[in-house]
Protein backbone atom coordinates (compact mmCIF):
# COMPACT_ATOMS: atom_id res chain seq x y z
CA UNK A 1 0.00 0.00 0.00
CA UNK A 2 1.49 3.16 -0.76
CA UNK A 3 0.46 6.85 1.27
CA UNK A 4 1.07 10.19 0.71
CA UNK A 5 3.03 11.51 3.54
CA UNK A 6 2.79 15.24 3.98
CA UNK A 7 4.37 18.09 5.93
CA UNK A 8 7.23 15.27 6.62
CA UNK A 9 9.84 16.15 8.98
CA UNK A 10 12.98 14.31 9.76
CA UNK A 11 12.20 13.25 12.84
CA UNK A 12 8.94 11.41 11.28
CA UNK A 13 11.06 9.13 9.14
CA UNK A 14 12.91 6.55 11.31
CA UNK A 15 9.55 5.07 13.01
CA UNK A 16 7.54 5.42 10.20
CA UNK A 17 10.02 3.57 7.96
CA UNK A 18 10.27 0.48 10.43
CA UNK A 19 7.02 0.31 10.92
CA UNK A 20 5.68 0.73 7.53
CA UNK A 21 8.65 -1.77 6.48
CA UNK A 22 7.41 -4.35 9.05
CA UNK A 23 3.58 -3.64 7.69
CA UNK A 24 4.09 -3.53 4.10
CA UNK A 25 3.11 0.64 4.26
CA UNK A 26 5.41 2.46 1.52
CA UNK A 27 5.05 6.07 2.62
CA UNK A 28 6.06 8.52 -0.06
CA UNK A 29 7.34 11.58 2.30
CA UNK A 30 6.38 15.40 0.47
CA UNK A 31 7.68 17.72 3.12
CA UNK A 32 4.67 20.42 1.99
CA UNK A 33 1.41 20.49 3.58
CA UNK A 34 -1.42 18.52 2.61
CA UNK A 35 -3.82 21.51 0.67
CA UNK A 36 -6.04 22.48 -1.65
CA UNK A 37 -2.68 23.68 -3.66
CA UNK A 38 -1.02 20.32 -2.92
CA UNK A 39 -3.44 18.08 -3.16
CA UNK A 40 -2.78 16.83 -6.67
CA UNK A 41 0.26 14.94 -5.32
CA UNK A 42 -1.76 12.04 -3.88
CA UNK A 43 -2.91 11.58 -6.81
CA UNK A 44 -1.71 7.61 -7.63
CA UNK A 45 -1.65 6.69 -3.97
CA UNK A 46 -3.76 4.38 -1.79
CA UNK A 47 -4.00 6.92 1.13
CA UNK A 48 -2.80 10.46 2.72
CA UNK A 49 -0.85 10.90 5.88
CA UNK A 50 -1.49 14.43 7.30
CA UNK A 51 -0.49 15.97 10.94
CA UNK A 52 -1.60 19.27 12.87
CA UNK A 53 -1.49 21.88 10.38
CA UNK A 54 -2.47 20.19 7.18
CA UNK A 55 -6.23 21.78 5.56
CA UNK A 56 -8.39 19.07 5.29
CA UNK A 57 -11.23 21.30 4.24
CA UNK A 58 -14.20 20.35 1.58
CA UNK A 59 -12.13 21.44 -1.60
CA UNK A 60 -9.53 18.94 -0.65
CA UNK A 61 -11.94 16.55 0.59
CA UNK A 62 -13.54 16.52 -2.83
CA UNK A 63 -10.71 16.25 -4.75
CA UNK A 64 -9.40 13.39 -3.07
CA UNK A 65 -12.49 11.54 -3.65
CA UNK A 66 -12.54 12.13 -7.35
CA UNK A 67 -8.96 10.87 -7.21
CA UNK A 68 -10.24 8.02 -5.53
CA UNK A 69 -8.40 8.14 -2.27
CA UNK A 70 -10.52 7.53 0.65
CA UNK A 71 -8.26 7.04 3.69
CA UNK A 72 -6.47 9.79 5.81
CA UNK A 73 -4.65 8.75 8.43
CA UNK A 74 -4.24 11.87 10.82
CA UNK A 75 -0.66 11.00 12.67
CA UNK A 76 -2.11 13.15 15.43
CA UNK A 77 -5.31 13.30 18.38
CA UNK A 78 -6.90 16.38 17.31
CA UNK A 79 -8.74 16.52 14.23
CA UNK A 80 -9.67 20.33 14.01
CA UNK A 81 -8.31 21.07 10.61
CA UNK A 82 -10.18 18.40 9.18
CA UNK A 83 -13.69 19.39 7.89
CA UNK A 84 -15.79 15.98 9.53
CA UNK A 85 -19.18 17.23 8.26
CA UNK A 86 -17.78 17.18 4.68
CA UNK A 87 -15.67 13.89 5.00
CA UNK A 88 -18.67 12.13 5.82
CA UNK A 89 -19.43 9.69 3.03
CA UNK A 90 -16.41 10.54 1.21
CA UNK A 91 -13.10 10.35 3.32
CA UNK A 92 -12.18 7.53 6.26
CA UNK A 93 -10.80 9.30 9.18
CA UNK A 94 -8.26 7.52 11.17
CA UNK A 95 -6.81 8.89 14.20
CA UNK A 96 -3.82 8.31 16.77
CA UNK A 97 -6.08 8.72 19.94
CA UNK A 98 -2.86 8.72 22.56
CA UNK A 99 0.25 8.82 21.48
CA UNK A 100 1.85 9.83 25.22
CA UNK A 101 -0.50 12.16 27.31
CA UNK A 102 3.01 12.25 29.14
CA UNK A 103 4.73 14.16 26.72
CA UNK A 104 2.20 17.01 26.66
CA UNK A 105 1.69 16.53 30.26
CA UNK A 106 5.19 17.33 31.37
CA UNK A 107 6.13 19.86 28.72
CA UNK A 108 2.71 21.54 30.41
CA UNK A 109 4.62 21.76 33.63
CA UNK A 110 8.41 22.17 31.92
CA UNK A 111 6.95 25.35 30.83
CA UNK A 112 5.32 26.34 33.38
CA UNK A 113 8.45 25.89 35.82
CA UNK A 114 10.64 27.83 32.92
CA UNK A 115 8.36 30.57 33.29
CA UNK A 116 7.61 31.26 37.03
CA UNK A 117 11.50 30.21 37.39
CA UNK A 118 12.32 32.45 35.22
CA UNK A 119 14.98 29.78 34.04
CA UNK A 120 14.38 31.07 30.46
CA UNK A 121 16.50 34.04 31.35
CA UNK A 122 18.86 32.32 33.69
CA UNK A 123 20.05 30.59 31.14
CA UNK A 124 20.85 33.49 28.66
CA UNK A 125 22.42 35.38 31.65
CA UNK A 126 24.97 32.27 32.72
CA UNK A 127 25.95 32.18 29.11
CA UNK A 128 27.12 35.50 29.29
CA UNK A 129 28.62 34.75 32.72
CA UNK A 130 25.77 37.09 33.58
CA UNK A 131 25.23 35.42 37.60
CA UNK A 132 23.28 38.42 38.57
CA UNK A 133 19.70 36.94 40.28
CA UNK A 134 17.93 40.67 39.68
CA UNK A 135 14.43 40.38 38.58
CA UNK A 136 14.65 36.09 38.56
CA UNK A 137 12.95 36.39 41.72
CA UNK A 138 9.99 33.42 41.55
CA UNK A 139 6.85 32.19 43.34
CA UNK A 140 6.37 28.23 45.03
CA UNK A 141 3.72 26.11 42.65
CA UNK A 142 3.38 24.54 45.89
CA UNK A 143 -0.08 25.49 47.64
CA UNK A 144 -0.85 27.46 44.56
CA UNK A 145 -4.59 26.49 42.80
CA UNK A 146 -4.22 25.19 39.27
CA UNK A 147 -7.39 25.50 36.95
CA UNK A 148 -7.34 22.16 34.26
CA UNK A 149 -10.15 23.04 31.55
CA UNK A 150 -10.25 19.35 30.33
CA UNK A 151 -9.71 16.65 32.13
CA UNK A 152 -9.16 13.94 29.58
CA UNK A 153 -6.06 11.37 29.18
CA UNK A 154 -3.60 14.61 29.13
CA UNK A 155 -5.43 16.90 31.48
CA UNK A 156 -5.63 13.87 34.13
CA UNK A 157 -1.73 13.31 33.88
CA UNK A 158 -1.11 17.10 34.27
CA UNK A 159 -3.29 17.16 37.23
CA UNK A 160 -1.11 14.19 38.86
CA UNK A 161 2.00 15.97 38.30
CA UNK A 162 0.53 19.27 40.13
CA UNK A 163 -0.30 17.39 43.06
CA UNK A 164 3.08 16.17 43.04
CA UNK A 165 4.14 19.44 43.67
CA UNK A 166 1.10 20.20 46.12
CA UNK A 167 -0.99 22.00 43.88
CA UNK A 168 -4.68 22.30 44.49
CA UNK A 169 -6.63 21.65 41.15
CA UNK A 170 -10.12 23.00 40.22
CA UNK A 171 -11.07 21.33 36.77
CA UNK A 172 -13.18 21.75 34.57
CA UNK A 173 -15.23 19.52 32.03
CA UNK A 174 -17.88 19.38 30.02
CA UNK A 175 -18.04 15.50 30.66
CA UNK A 176 -16.46 14.80 34.18
CA UNK A 177 -14.38 11.66 34.77
CA UNK A 178 -15.36 9.66 37.29
CA UNK A 179 -13.95 9.72 40.66
CA UNK A 180 -11.25 12.59 40.03
CA UNK A 181 -13.43 14.64 42.30
CA UNK A 182 -11.84 14.02 45.78
CA UNK A 183 -13.90 16.96 47.78
CA UNK A 184 -10.90 17.86 48.68
CA UNK A 185 -7.36 18.68 46.62
CA UNK A 186 -9.34 18.03 43.24
CA UNK A 187 -12.80 19.75 42.70
CA UNK A 188 -14.56 19.96 39.78
CA UNK A 189 -16.10 23.24 39.48
CA UNK A 190 -17.99 25.91 36.64
CA UNK A 191 -15.84 27.79 34.98
CA UNK A 192 -16.50 30.72 36.53
CA UNK A 193 -15.27 29.68 39.84
CA UNK A 194 -12.29 28.24 37.98
CA UNK A 195 -11.21 31.38 36.45
CA UNK A 196 -11.81 33.45 39.35
CA UNK A 197 -10.28 31.73 42.08
CA UNK A 198 -6.88 29.98 40.02
CA UNK A 199 -3.20 31.08 39.92
CA UNK A 200 -2.42 28.86 36.85
CA UNK A 201 -4.99 27.97 34.58
CA UNK A 202 -4.03 25.09 31.99
CA UNK A 203 -5.93 24.05 29.32
CA UNK A 204 -6.28 20.31 27.74
CA UNK A 205 -9.59 20.18 25.82
CA UNK A 206 -10.26 20.16 21.95
CA UNK A 207 -11.00 22.52 20.12
CA UNK A 208 -14.76 22.98 18.95
CA UNK A 209 -16.88 25.85 18.03
CA UNK A 210 -17.71 25.93 22.19
CA UNK A 211 -14.24 26.37 23.17
CA UNK A 212 -12.55 28.25 20.46
CA UNK A 213 -11.46 31.52 22.65
CA UNK A 214 -12.34 29.66 25.81
CA UNK A 215 -10.09 32.50 27.10
CA UNK A 216 -10.98 35.19 25.80
CA UNK A 217 -11.09 39.20 26.88
CA UNK A 218 -14.49 38.35 29.52
CA UNK A 219 -12.44 35.37 30.76
CA UNK A 220 -9.61 37.26 31.60
CA UNK A 221 -11.35 40.34 33.43
CA UNK A 222 -12.71 37.22 35.71
CA UNK A 223 -9.35 36.01 36.48
CA UNK A 224 -7.10 37.15 39.11
CA UNK A 225 -4.53 39.60 38.96
CA UNK A 226 -1.19 37.69 37.57
CA UNK A 227 -2.47 34.52 36.32
CA UNK A 228 0.07 32.47 34.26
CA UNK A 229 -2.09 30.60 31.29
CA UNK A 230 -0.54 27.33 29.62
CA UNK A 231 -2.06 26.38 26.66
CA UNK A 232 -0.16 22.74 25.13
CA UNK A 233 -3.70 21.53 23.75
CA UNK A 234 -5.16 24.39 20.22
CA UNK A 235 -4.01 28.09 19.51
CA UNK A 236 -7.74 28.62 19.07
CA UNK A 237 -8.43 27.89 22.44
CA UNK A 238 -6.86 31.65 23.23
CA UNK A 239 -7.73 34.59 21.90
CA UNK A 240 -3.97 35.86 21.41
CA UNK A 241 -5.32 39.65 21.23
CA UNK A 242 -6.71 39.44 24.36
CA UNK A 243 -4.21 37.71 25.84
CA UNK A 244 -1.34 40.30 24.68
CA UNK A 245 -3.76 42.76 25.93
CA UNK A 246 -4.07 41.15 29.37
CA UNK A 247 0.15 41.53 29.47
CA UNK A 248 0.12 44.62 28.42
CA UNK A 249 -2.16 45.23 31.68
CA UNK A 250 -0.21 43.06 33.78
CA UNK A 251 -3.57 41.45 34.69
CA UNK A 252 -1.82 38.26 33.25
CA UNK A 253 1.60 37.11 35.05
CA UNK A 254 2.73 34.87 32.29
CA UNK A 255 1.68 32.72 29.14
CA UNK A 256 3.23 29.70 28.05
CA UNK A 257 1.86 28.93 24.72
CA UNK A 258 2.85 25.80 22.73
CA UNK A 259 0.45 26.42 19.85
CA UNK A 260 -0.85 29.61 18.56
CA UNK A 261 -3.85 30.40 16.51
CA UNK A 262 -1.96 31.60 13.70
CA UNK A 263 0.59 28.91 13.73
CA UNK A 264 0.04 26.73 10.60
CA UNK A 265 2.53 28.98 8.40
CA UNK A 266 4.81 29.23 10.87
CA UNK A 267 5.83 26.48 13.51
CA UNK A 268 7.63 23.82 12.81
CA UNK A 269 9.28 26.09 10.32
CA UNK A 270 12.47 27.82 10.34
CA UNK A 271 11.17 31.54 10.13
CA UNK A 272 14.78 32.83 11.35
CA UNK A 273 15.63 34.84 7.93
CA UNK A 274 12.18 35.89 7.73
CA UNK A 275 10.58 39.06 8.90
CA UNK A 276 7.80 37.98 11.41
CA UNK A 277 4.61 39.43 9.56
CA UNK A 278 2.51 38.21 12.89
CA UNK A 279 2.60 41.23 14.74
CA UNK A 280 0.64 39.59 17.75
CA UNK A 281 2.82 36.64 17.71
CA UNK A 282 6.25 38.92 17.56
CA UNK A 283 4.67 41.09 20.39
CA UNK A 284 3.80 38.46 22.41
CA UNK A 285 7.15 36.70 21.82
CA UNK A 286 8.72 40.17 23.12
CA UNK A 287 7.20 40.09 26.23
CA UNK A 288 9.73 38.55 28.81
CA UNK A 289 6.56 36.55 30.57
CA UNK A 290 5.94 34.86 27.59
CA UNK A 291 7.23 31.74 26.11
CA UNK A 292 6.56 30.33 22.98
CA UNK A 293 7.72 26.42 21.82
CA UNK A 294 6.62 25.44 18.06
CA UNK A 295 3.91 22.89 19.11
CA UNK A 296 6.35 20.45 20.35
CA UNK A 297 4.65 19.14 23.38
CA UNK A 298 4.29 16.03 21.75
CA UNK A 299 7.86 15.61 20.47
CA UNK A 300 9.36 12.79 22.77
CA UNK A 301 11.31 9.43 21.46
CA UNK A 302 8.17 7.79 22.73
CA UNK A 303 5.67 9.84 21.43
CA UNK A 304 6.91 9.39 17.78
CA UNK A 305 7.21 5.54 18.18
CA UNK A 306 3.75 5.05 19.43
CA UNK A 307 2.34 7.44 16.50
CA UNK A 308 4.28 5.69 14.11
CA UNK A 309 2.75 2.32 14.68
CA UNK A 310 -0.84 3.52 15.88
CA UNK A 311 -0.99 5.14 12.32
CA UNK A 312 0.60 1.99 10.72
CA UNK A 313 -1.92 -0.44 12.46
CA UNK A 314 -4.60 1.77 12.12
CA UNK A 315 -3.94 1.16 7.94
CA UNK A 316 -3.42 -2.14 8.19
CA UNK A 317 -6.30 -2.70 9.46
CA UNK A 318 -8.63 -0.43 7.54
CA UNK A 319 -7.05 -2.20 4.46
CA UNK A 320 -7.30 -5.40 5.61
CA UNK A 321 -10.86 -5.27 7.17
CA UNK A 322 -12.46 -2.11 6.16
CA UNK A 323 -12.67 -1.10 9.52
CA UNK A 324 -10.39 0.55 12.10
CA UNK A 325 -11.44 1.16 15.82
CA UNK A 326 -9.57 4.60 15.64
CA UNK A 327 -12.02 5.71 13.15
CA UNK A 328 -13.62 8.76 12.99
CA UNK A 329 -17.40 9.63 12.04
CA UNK A 330 -19.50 13.02 12.01
CA UNK A 331 -22.81 12.31 12.45
CA UNK A 332 -25.40 13.69 14.10
CA UNK A 333 -23.79 17.39 14.11
CA UNK A 334 -20.97 15.25 16.39
CA UNK A 335 -17.36 13.81 15.86
CA UNK A 336 -16.88 10.40 17.54
CA UNK A 337 -15.08 7.55 17.27
CA UNK A 338 -16.44 5.02 14.95
CA UNK A 339 -15.50 1.09 16.36
CA UNK A 340 -17.17 -0.63 13.90
CA UNK A 341 -17.13 1.34 10.37
CA UNK A 342 -20.76 1.57 9.96
CA UNK A 343 -21.01 4.91 10.24
CA UNK A 344 -19.48 5.92 6.41
P1 LIG B 1 -9.03 13.66 25.51
O1 LIG B 1 -10.06 13.45 24.48
O2 LIG B 1 -8.54 12.48 26.30
O3 LIG B 1 -9.51 14.78 26.55
C1 LIG B 1 -10.16 15.95 26.16
C2 LIG B 1 -11.09 16.34 27.29
O4 LIG B 1 -11.70 17.59 26.94
C3 LIG B 1 -12.22 15.33 27.52
O5 LIG B 1 -12.31 14.98 28.88
C4 LIG B 1 -13.46 16.06 27.04
O6 LIG B 1 -14.63 15.71 27.77
C5 LIG B 1 -13.06 17.50 27.33
N1 LIG B 1 -13.90 18.45 26.60
C6 LIG B 1 -14.54 18.29 25.42
N2 LIG B 1 -15.28 19.38 25.14
C7 LIG B 1 -15.10 20.23 26.18
C8 LIG B 1 -15.62 21.52 26.47
N3 LIG B 1 -16.48 22.13 25.65
N4 LIG B 1 -15.23 22.10 27.62
C9 LIG B 1 -14.38 21.47 28.48
N5 LIG B 1 -13.87 20.26 28.25
C10 LIG B 1 -14.23 19.64 27.12
O7 LIG B 1 -7.83 14.37 24.75
P2 LIG B 1 -6.31 14.46 25.21
O8 LIG B 1 -5.54 13.31 24.65
O9 LIG B 1 -6.25 14.73 26.66
O10 LIG B 1 -5.84 15.76 24.41
C11 LIG B 1 -6.34 17.04 24.73
C12 LIG B 1 -5.93 18.01 23.64
O11 LIG B 1 -4.53 18.17 23.65
C13 LIG B 1 -6.24 17.54 22.21
O12 LIG B 1 -7.56 17.88 21.83
C14 LIG B 1 -5.24 18.28 21.38
O13 LIG B 1 -5.84 19.48 20.95
C15 LIG B 1 -4.13 18.62 22.38
N6 LIG B 1 -2.85 17.99 22.03
C16 LIG B 1 -1.74 18.78 21.89
C17 LIG B 1 -0.51 18.24 21.57
C18 LIG B 1 0.72 19.09 21.43
O14 LIG B 1 1.75 18.60 20.93
N7 LIG B 1 0.72 20.34 21.84
C19 LIG B 1 -0.36 16.80 21.35
C20 LIG B 1 -1.58 16.04 21.61
C21 LIG B 1 -2.78 16.63 21.91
Amino acid sequence: MKIAFFDAKPYDKPSFEKYGQEKGIKFKYFETKLNEDTVDLAKGFDGVCAFVNDTINDVVIDKLNEMGVNVLALRCAGFNNVDMKHAYGKLHVLRVPAYSPYAVAEHTMALLLTSIRRIHKAYIRSRDYNFSLANLTGFDLHGKTVGVIGTGRIGRVFIDICRGFGMKVLAYDKFRAEGLDNGDTIRYVELDELFKNSDIISLHCPLTEETNHIIDEKALEKCKKGVVILNTSRGGLVDAEALLAGIKSRKVGAACLDVYEEESDIFFEDNSGHIMEDDTLARLISMPNVIVTSHQAFLTEEALENIAETTVNNLVSFFETNQCENELCYRGGNTHDCKDGKCF
